[in-house]
């Protein structure tokens, strides 16, 4: 793992959060889509060699509700870049990881990502994303 893929931010409103972000700290969307699967719309946003994305829950019921409810809105978890996923999966479970997906599921821009536990990256939540072919991610 060498690279930030991007750092995410949970707020509970995307417009206005997006306001903030593009229009008073002047960073550029490239674009705003929703990933069902995550329960999530996301705003992605040019930082540079990285990317900030601003998460918008589609529910209550969904994982980043739920964070935002149980403490408010803020930093949800840091996305490393990997190049081989699978490859990433396997070794961190020899190392004893504890992963919250044990196999890929599609992100944001079609990457295959995964997250990592909590308790095995010193209290950050962690995703490993492995960008899809046509790099649009
Ligand atoms: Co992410």
């Amino acid at each position: 793992m060498k690279r930030i893929d991007h750092i995410a931010v949970a707020v509970p409103n995307l417009e206005s959060a997006l306001a903030y972000y593009r229009d008073t700290l002047g960073l550029e969307c490239i674009g705003i889509e929703t990933v069902e699967e995550q329960g999530v719309r996301v705003a992605k946003l040019d930082a540079g060699n990285t990317h900030i994305e601003l998460l918008e829950p589609i529910g209550p019921e969904t994982p980043v509700g739920k964070f935002i409810a149980k403490r408010g809105a803020g930093l949800h978890h840091i996305c490393m870049a990997v190049e081989d996923i699978d490859h990433e999966l396997d070794r961190l479970k020899q190392c004893q990881t504890r992963l919250i997906d044990n196999e890929p599921k599609i992100g944001a821009g079609g990457a295959r990502i995964a997250f990592v536990h909590p308790a095995s990256t010193g209290g950050v939540l962690m995703e490993l994303s492995q960008p899809s072919p046509d790099g649009s991610h």
